[in-house]
């Protein structure tokens, strides 16, 4: 379906036509004064000069072609065109414009959202967590917008892959082996002269597995002896000695079986399991073609790729390939997952969510990658860096000891904060009042984070995030609960009678047709949120749609109505808004429970 505001501003364009002028000056804006008017032109002013006349004058030109149209009937779509100084037009749409509008969009599996004419291949790298460190908050932000956006680009009609690109081959795969051997030194993955079988079962459990990093991390930071060890581990894994990769491989299984389980609580989910160790066999190659194509050259022992280019206003340093004792690092493993990717999956754009104090290392490995032909120019790479996410005194969230928050140890507060709410209501068991505060607190987390425009820092405010009240998840639940329950006694009330089946009327007050109006915007919004990636802009539209509704709402007596017709409307007309708000809640990456 086109959008509202396209044939509404077809219709304008028409009579700017007909009335001598230029067609594209009829576009048509929603007003941003709605006390006047619903929606705007001011495509008279910008004509006045084109066609030497006063912008009044082309105004009331336009709004007689209007009134002439169909006969002299008058326009189908606008049921008020009027001229104000200095030569804007204020327009309100027709009733029965709108409801036509609705009605199809009803009648649509996909609500009004048209399918792209070429869809994108897209590659989605989110999540990023690092093997053998505990999930902490930082990787939530990832999760969570990489989710929504991976459903907000499929609900567009593209193809998406989403590839977690796991953090498995660097120096803390070093540190957890040093620290290993350590506590473990009989165990055969260090003797180099083995060569029987390796125990199947891991040496240790996932809980000891994130004790060791940090404990490892820190000693390496004040034990240089130490720090040598892990770097010589590091590069001897790399090298694929076979005790060390035997050992490497369970602490990915151990840590991947934890980490599956923690995304699944999240309803995070990704199609590939990809980590940085997966290109390690890519790397040779690729840098063997950066020597010969002359793109890479050695400075200071160390593999780089210039790419500083003349209209940078700040330094971007070289991209270093390899480190000088000739191993790879954090670009050298991006570098090769961009040329596998290119060659396996011929992606049309390639987005990567992580922390926005990557972007510099981003910008490198981009700008590396066009250079030296892992990808050209028919690759779109896109680094989409978030904010941090803060604690009431505005630094970044830590637990209450001042350590870094466990992600777990999150969830599992908002999940207790939300249970002492819902329990408050008595008719629901115990069972269910804890499911169903698993399924809002779900909401209350990812809506807000993804309220804020990702590239800002945000505020973590259980109290406020869990509120049923004002622009928070639990809020959008509540309201489509609601929606769904006055579904269900209509259906009982009638015996079995299928909302679905009816279509919504004529808006008979401001508030329905402001409802209405706003329900009409749906394909606009979701075209704009995949255009931009940007699920803030679902959130501030249901948000919207919420107010709308609970205002028509709380003015109305559905259920109650005697008027059938009318009443038959109402209940269209909520289940459209039902339909649109669940697909709005699915694409950012929850749903409601039955009741709350
Ligand atoms: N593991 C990285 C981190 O924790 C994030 C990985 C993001 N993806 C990528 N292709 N670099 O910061």
């Amino acid at each position: 379906m086109k959008q509202f505001l396209e044939l509404i501003s077809e219709e304008m364009s028409s009579a700017f036509e007909a009335a001598g002028y230029d067609g594209a000056l009829g576009r048509v804006t929603v007003s941003n004064r709605p006390d006047l008017c619903e929606y705007q032109c001011n495509g008279a002013m910008a004509g006045a000069k084109r066609f030497r006349k006063a912008p009044f004058m082309i105004a009331e030109d336009v709004v007689k072609a209007l009134s002439a149209k169909n006969d002299g009937t008058g326009s189908a779509v606008f049921a008020k065109a009027e001229v104000v100084k200095p030569g804007f037009l204020n327009l309100d749409v027709k009733e029965s414009f709108l409801q036509t509008y609705l009605r199809e969009m009803a009648d649509d599996e996909r609500l009004g959202m048209p399918l792209p004419e070429k869809p994108e291949r897209i590659i989605l790298d989110y999540g990023g967590p690092n093997v053998a460190k505990p999930l902490h908050v930082g990787h939530l932000r990832s999760a969570v917008i990489g989710e929504s956006l991976k459903r907000i680009l499929r609900f567009h009609g593209d193809e998406v892959i989403g590839d977690i690109h796991l953090g498995d081959w660097g120096l803390q795969m070093g540190l957890v082996i040093t620290e290993l051997k350590k506590r473990m030194p009989h165990l055969p993955y260090f003797d180099p002269s083995y060569t029987g079988a390796y125990p199947e079962e891991a040496p240790f459990t996932v809980s000891e597995l994130e004790e060791i990093y940090p404990y490892a991390s820190a000693k390496s930071k004040k034990d240089s002896g130490y720090y040598a060890e892990a770097m010589d581990y590091t590069r001897r894994l790399q090298e694929g000695e076979r005790g060390l990769y035997a050992l490497w491989e369970k602490i990915v299984a151990v840590s991947v079986a934890d980490m599956k389980h923690n995304y699944e609580n999240l309803d995070v989910t990704f199609d590939l399991w990809n980590g940085e160790a997966s290109v390690h066999p890519v790397i040779p190659g690729m840098v063997r073609e950066m020597k010969e194509g002359g793109y890479a050259h050695e400075s200071k022992g160390a593999l780089v790729v210039d790419v500083s280019e003349e209209t940078d206003t700040k330094e971007i340093p070289p991209c270093i390939v390899l480190k000088s004792d000739g191993a790879s690092l954090y670009t050298t493993t991006d570098l090769a997952t961009i040329k596998e990717r290119v060659e396996k999956y011929h992606p049309d754009r390639m987005i990567y969510i992580t922390d926005k104090r990557q972007e510099l290392h981003f910008r490198q490995v981009f700008r590396a990658a066009k250079k030296c032909g892992l990808a050209d120019d028919s690759t779109e790479l896109v680094h989409i860096g978030f904010g941090t996410m803060n604690g009431k005194d505005g630094k970044p969230f830590k637990t209450r000891e001042g350590g870094v928050m466990r992600l777990e140890s999150l969830i599992a507060d908002i999940d207790a904060e939300m249970l002492s709410k819902i329990s408050t209501n008595p008719e629901i068991p115990a069972q269910e009042a804890e499911q169903t505060s698993r399924q809002v607190a779900l909401a209350a987390l990812k809506y807000g984070d993804l309220s804020n425009q990702a590239s800002k820092d945000y505020v973590f405010d259980i109290e406020k995030f869990t509120s049923f009240e004002g622009d928070t998840g639990p809020y959008i639940l509540y309201t489509i609960v609601r929606m769904r329950s006055i579904l269900s006694r209509y259906a009982a009330e009638q015996g079995a009678a299928d909302p679905a089946a009816l279509r919504p009327g004529e808006p008979g007050s401001a508030i329905e047709k402001k409802l209405m109006m706003d329900l009409a915007g749906f394909n606009a919004m979701m075209e704009g949120a995949s255009r931009d990636l940007a699920p803030h802009r679902v959130c501030a539209y249901i948000y919207q749609l919420s107010n709308d509704f609970n205002t028509f709402y709380h003015a109305t007596r559905i259920l109650t109505e005697p008027d059938r017709g009318k009443k038959e409307g109402w209940i269209a007309l909520l289940h459209l808004t039902e339909r649109v708000l669940s697909r709005c809640i699915d694409v950012l990456g929850f749903d409601a429970p039955k009741r709350m």
